[in-house]
């Protein structure tokens, strides 16, 4: 049986102090859920966060990973070094990493295979554009993001990873997919892996992000194919952020 996750995105919305104050709060207040739970803080922030993370059960992640192993690459982080700094998850094509920072479907799944190398569980996001929504094609826009990893890395690969599907219109702009139109597209990711592995697909974790908020969680996570949320906004305050994360008990 799949286990459910939430996985909190703090992208360039916090600082020191901040991140120490969220992250102790979180810990303070952590319920008694079965199902995991994770923050990605800024690079800068990893080593202090995950210090203060050892001996709980919230897992330390980053929010990208270099492209490659090492060598003359100013400015990058490398997956060895996450991994010295006990980081389990990075994320990988995030939307806005595609649209701001030139990530494309290869350079995405080059941070894909890093991760695997480097025994990170890759969150790889995957999402459709507004336009895109509009015209109809969402399907086509997930498949073509995910055929590119998995033509890169191999289906295998998929055993050790999260998908995020993140309709890029849900993000951050406080519209959230409904928990059926999260749904239709979940079942779709999900079928699409099981035409080339049967086991992987039911085993994987398929998460929604997209202004997941305590009022809509609830809903999300009763989807069949919905087995947790990557949260933005709502993982900055600790309260909205552990009440999604208590909504798996409901
Ligand atoms: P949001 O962000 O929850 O603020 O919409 C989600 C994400 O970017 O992963």
């Amino acid at each position: 049986m799949r286990r459910d996750i939430v996985i909190g995105n703090w992208k360039m919305k916090i600082n020191q102090q901040s991140a120490q104050a969220l992250v102790d709060e979180i810990i303070a207040g952590i319920p008694d859920v079965d199902a995991d739970l994770a923050v990605c803080p800024p690079y800068l922030y990893i080593p202090e966060v995950g210090q203060r993370l050892a001996g709980t059960r919230i897992g330390l992640g980053a929010q990208n990973i270099a492209t490659h192993l090492e060598g003359a690459y100013t400015g990058e982080i490398a997956a060895p070094m996450l991994k010295e700094f006990l980081c389990k998850y990075a994320l990988v094509g995030h939307s806005e990493r595609r649209a701001n920072y030139a990530d494309t479907d290869e350079t995405v799944a080059m941070r894909f295979q890093q991760a695997i190398d480097a025994d990170i569980i890759p969150v790889l996001a995957i999402g459709e554009l507004l336009e895109e929504r509009e015209q109809g094609v969402t399907f086509d826009v997930v498949a073509r993001q995910l055929n590119a990893v998995i033509d890169f890395s191999g289906i295998e690969n998929f055993q050790n990873a999260i998908i995020a599907y993140e309709p890029v219109w849900a993000i951050g702009t406080g519209l959230t997919a409904s928990a059926e139109q999260a749904q239709e597209v979940h079942l779709y990711i999900r079928q699409l892996l099981a035409d080339k592995n049967q086991r992987i697909a039911e085993n994987i974790q398929i998460i929604y992000g997209g202004s997941v908020k305590p009022q809509n969680a609830e809903a999300l996570f009763a989807m069949p194919d919905i087995d947790g949320a990557l949260v933005g906004g709502d993982s900055l305050k600790a309260d909205s952020f552990l009440k999604i994360y208590s909504s798996f008990q409901k």
